[in-house]
């Protein structure tokens, strides 16, 4: 059986975090033992460069974020997705390379073409067969992200280098992500966030069970 790679994307605060824990625990109750990773930090070297590049105190350069998120990718694709694909697992992580398209390339305004060789290098071709875009209006994740750093869960989850952006910067990546979904409308599905967690999560279910099903990854009698 061939591996999945499927992959979830989204501007910050579109809750595909969430979703894809709760996606794990759907899988696992299934007897599917999907690989759940992130970029950055899916990897111990990549945790390490997750916590230099999101830090909110550190003073980056454009260019070394761009090389550090795919020296990240580089290690990810290499010692961990290929090997699990190819011992036939259904892998799922939490960001991919359309994340550089959108923040590195729309957000930061590096040229197509270098983020598609810089994308190239890092991931040697590697596409995920299914990617899930979670959307949301940038006034609604500007709201949950800054609920994260003043609600009940201050401190809890930090907000990050990227975070703090400006809404433009948001709305460049979020525009970027959805000229991706229309470009790519065979790879990537769009979910609308912007309703409670358990109905973006059935949304979710009605897209990635058939598709499991299709190739082999999840039974047809399956436990909800
Ligand atoms: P993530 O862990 O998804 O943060 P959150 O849970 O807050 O959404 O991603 C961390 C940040 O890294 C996020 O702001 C997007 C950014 N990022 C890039 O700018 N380029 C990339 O290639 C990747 C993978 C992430």
């Amino acid at each position: 059986m061939p591996g999945t790679f499927i992959t979830f994307e989204g501007i910050d605060g579109s809750g595909k975090s969430t979703q894809l824990r709760l996606l794990g625990n759907f899988l696992r109750a299934n007897g599917c033992d999907a690989l759940l990773t992130r970029e950055p930090g899916g990897t111990t070297l990549g945790l390490r460069l997750r916590a230099a590049l999101l830090d909110a105190m550190e003073e980056v350069d454009p260019l070394t974020e761009l090389l550090v998120f795919a020296a990240d990718r580089a290690q990810h694709v290499r010692r961990m997705l290929r090997p699990a694909l190819a011992a036939g697992r259904v892998v799922i992580s939490d960001r991919y390379a359309d994340a550089t398209v959108a923040y590195q390339g729309a957000g930061r305004g590096f040229s197509p073409e270098l983020i598609s060789q810089i994308v190239q290098l890092a991931t040697e071709g590697l596409k995920p067969d299914l990617t899930l875009l979670f959307d949301l209006s940038i006034d609604e994740s500007t709201n949950r992200t800054a609920r994260r750093s003043t609600g009940k869960n201050a401190g809890k989850v930090p907000r990050d280098r990227l975070d703090i952006e400006h809404a433009d910067f948001h709305t460049r990546v979020r525009d970027a992500y959805l000229q991706i979904a229309l470009r790519e409308p065979e790879r990537v599905k769009l979910i609308e966030t912007s309703g409670p967690v358990e109905c973006t999560q059935e949304r979710v279910r009605e897209i990635i069970v058939p598709y499991l099903q299709s190739r082999g990854h999840l039974a047809m009698n399956y436990v909800r």
